[in-house]
This record gives C-alpha cells, sequence and structure tokens, in this order.
C-alpha cells in the first residue's frame, strides 16, 4: 500500500531548534484586553483557543517595548520584567498542549495610542490622553504626522533612538525568559521603523534618513541587535509592509534588498503585510481580494531567498495548501477566519487529508468527536430513509 503524501499545509517546518507541527501561524492581532501591558484572563483564554485549535504557531498582538508607545491603551507590554509571567503562563499552556508561541514586539512610533476598532479605531487626541494621566508619546524620524487625525510626533535624536534599539533588546531577553519559541519584530502597518523606512516619513539628513540604506539602518540595526540575544536556537520573524501605498514611498524592491539584508543578520522568516503608514494607506493602494499579499510573499521568498510567511485573507485550507504547494511562502498566517473558527487548523487537517477521525483535535475533545462520528452517521442514515 502506497502511503498518501502528507499535504504541503499539514507538514512540519524546522527552524533553527523549533518545529512548526504544520504551516499555520496565527497571525498578531490586537486585543486591547491587558492591564498596565499585563496579560489577563482574556489574553489566556484567546490564545489557548487556538492553541486547541491546531496551529502550529500562535503570536501575540503587537506587544509593546515601551509603555509610552503602545498601539493603544490596553495593549500587551513587555517593558518591564514584571510582565514576564503573565507571558510565559500563555507560552506554558501552548507547550503543554501541542503548539509553539510567539510574541510580535512592537513600538508604534507616530501612530502610538488609538482606540479600539469597535470604538472607532481613531487616533487619542493628547488632551484626553493627559486627561486620563498615560504616559505617552509620539515619535518618528520626522516631525510628520500620519494624517490629520494624529498629532504631530516628535523627530527623535540618536540618543533617543539608541534608547528604542535597547529597549527591543531588553524585550526579546523578558521574551525568553517567558518560554516564547519565536519572536517578531513588527516593522510593518506604518510604526516606528515602518515609518523609517518609508521616504515619504522619513526626511531625516542623518545617518538614519535619506538613501534607502541609511533608511533601512534602524531595521538592520535592531535585528541585529536583537538576534545577539535572542538564542541561536530559536527563530527570528520580521513583518515587513512590502509596499506601504503611499506615491513615491517603499516598494516592494525596497523590501527585497532589506529581506535580503535582514536575512543576513540572521533573520528567519519575513512575514510579507502591507500598508498603513498614513491614511492614503489605510485604504491601501494595494486591492483586496483573496490572498491579496501572497504575491510579495512569493516575491521576497524568490529574489532574497528568505522563507516567507503570507497573510491577507487567506479563509480556506485548499486556499492555504495551494500557497505553500506553490512554493510561494513556507508559512500562512491566519487572523480573522480564526477569530471566526478557532479551530480552522484542526478542521484544515480533515479537510485535506479526507480523514475521518479528529486526530488533529486535542484528545480531550477529539476522542469524544471521534467516537460520536459513526453515531452522527447513524442518525443521518435513518433520517434519511424516512
Ligand atoms: C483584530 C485585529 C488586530 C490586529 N492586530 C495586529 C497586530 O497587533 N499586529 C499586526 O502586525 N497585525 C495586526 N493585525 C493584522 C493581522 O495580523 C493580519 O495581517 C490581517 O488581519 C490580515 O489577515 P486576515 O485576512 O487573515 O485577517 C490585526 C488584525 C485584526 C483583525
Amino acid at each position: 500500500m502506497t502511503e498518501t503524501p502528507v499535504p504541503p499545509l499539514l507538514s512540519p517546518l524546522t527552524l533553527r531548534g523549533r518545529t512548526l507541527k504544520n504551516r499555520i501561524v496565527i497571525s498578531p492581532m490586537c486585543q486591547h484586553a491587558g492591564e498596565d501591558g499585563f496579560a489577563t484572563d482574556w489574553h489566556l483564554v484567546h490564545y489557548g483557543k487556538f492553541v486547541l485549535g491546531g496551529a502550529a504557531l500562535v503570536l501575540t498582538e503587537s506587544t509593546a517595548v515601551a509603555a509610552d508607545s503602545r498601539v493603544g491603551i490596553a495593549d500587551l507590554g513587555i517593558w518591564s520584567d514584571a510582565h514576564i509571567p503573565g507571558l510565559k503562563r500563555l507560552a506554558d499552556f501552548a507547550h503543554a498542549n501541542g503548539a509553539l508561541m510567539g510574541v510580535q514586539l512592537a513600538h508604534s512610533g507616530r501612530k502610538a495610542f488609538s482606540e479600539p476598532l469597535w470604538h472607532g479605531g481613531r487616533a487619542l487626541r493628547p488632551a484626553d490622553l493627559d486627561a486620563q494621566g498615560i504616559d505617552w508619546r509620539r515619535v518618528a524620524p520626522s516631525a510628520i504626522a500620519a494624517s490629520e487625525e494624529w498629532s504631530i510626533p516628535q523627530a527623535l535624536t540618536i540618543e533617543q533612538i539608541d534608547a528604542i534599539r535597547r529597549q527591543h533588546v531588553a524585550a526579546a531577553r523578558r521574551a525568553d525568559a517567558a518560554g516564547m519559541d519565536v519572536l517578531e519584530l513588527h516593522f510593518g502597518h506604518g510604526y516606528l521603523v515602518a515609518s523609517f523606512l518609508s521616504p515619504k516619513a522619513n526626511l531625516r539628513d542623518d545617518a538614519y534618513g535619506g538613501a534607502r540604506d541609511n533608511r533601512m539602518r534602524l531595521a538592520i540595526e535592531i535585528a541585529r541587535d536583537v538576534r545577539a540575544v535572542w538564542p541561536a536556537d530559536k527563530p527570528l520573524f520580521v513583518r515587513l509592509s512590502c509596499v506601504d501605498g503611499a506615491e513615491g514611498g517603499w516598494d516592494l524592491e525596497d523590501t527585497v534588498d532589506l529581506a535580503r539584508r535582514l536575512k543576513a543578520e540572521g533573520v528567519d522568516v519575513i512575514d510579507c503585510s502591507s500598508g498603513g503608514l498614513s491614511e492614503e494607506t489605510r485604504r491601501s493602494n494595494v486591492p483586496r481580494g483573496f490572498g491579496f499579499q501572497v504575491p510579495f510573499a512569493e516575491r521576497v521568498r524568490a529574489q532574497a531567498g528568505v522563507p516567507t510567511q503570507a497573510v491577507g485573507i487567506i479563509t480556506t485550507p485548499e486556499q492555504a495548501n495551494a500557497i505553500i504547494a506553490g512554493g510561494k511562502a513556507d508559512l500562512v498566517a491566519i487572523g480573522r477566519e480564526a477569530l471566526r473558527n478557532p479551530y480552522w487548523p484542526a478542521e484544515a487537517w480533515r479537510r485535506l487529508t479526507g480523514a475521518e477521525g479528529f486526530d488533529a483535535w486535542h484528545e480531550r475533545h477529539g476522542a469524544w468527536l471521534s467516537k460520536r462520528e459513526p453515531v452522527l452517521r447513524q442518525l443521518r442514515a435513518e433520517e434519511d430513509r424516512q
């Protein structure tokens, strides 16, 4: 009897000393459920669902390296050692239940502090932040606001840039102490590092501005600094906006160059997103269709020779499997579809293998579901006969 080949989406992938049991990653998704950066019960249940749902790797939402530069007031944080135990609880749960856990490190730069989407998603006003006594700051390469709704950020001095580099290093050490398997650096969506990359946001005339090499300097330095302290057996991912969507902005060719250099610094996966630099790019020039960012992952993978993660409106197992089978990406990240159905990876296993059992489910659930299956079949057959 010949063995049925494993569908590519379900095949394992080893990156350094970590093996992902399949190619399915849960994409970072802000929850606005933290308290002073501390993980709460919400996070354990929210991320725990994805662990039980069969994903190989669950990435946290953007987790702030600095208290004053969160995406939202209630973001997860990693700016103090006190945050480690809450994050460790998430990683421990993942490890006890067959998944890897990663943390996405972020500094939100000139787009710090916005409302949750269900409150409108707008930039919070300085007066309101002050009134709430929040320690906040909007900083950027240059004093240019992301759009009219945002306040004008402070242009960073070299000393302040150095301090932000150190914040990333301290955060990486804490992520390791929390038992995280993967670190993802958030260099996309118009946040701090993305704003350094884009000629639309970065008008500096020092070593961090001007030519592309200079605009890439901060990204490369942070990757290098972090790689130096992040254990050699743990993978490092970088999320990029492969095109920022702005006219005359950062484009795919720039991304390929940066990806090559990040790879040389020891980055293992480029997570290929897009947009977010400004209001102009929130409604990005990139047309939104099924898998609309997959071509970015494909090109970066082919031309920079680095593994990629595809993300964005990937909704069916067949679509995801075709991305991996076609050599367009090494991993797929699932966001909203996993909110709709945290068991998406386990269902994908069933759909793609045609298996009747529930082996991809946790045994506490799968054993019962498998046992029920013949009963359901019999009941359906009886119904059909009536
Ligand atoms: C609720 C929500 C929160 C998000 N927060 C983040 C985030 O913290 N960091 C990030 O890089 N992307 C974030 N994103 C973008 C997702 O990671 C993903 O790239 C995007 O939703 C497209 O994938 P999808 O079509 O599978 O949802 C968020 C998306 C959603 C829906």
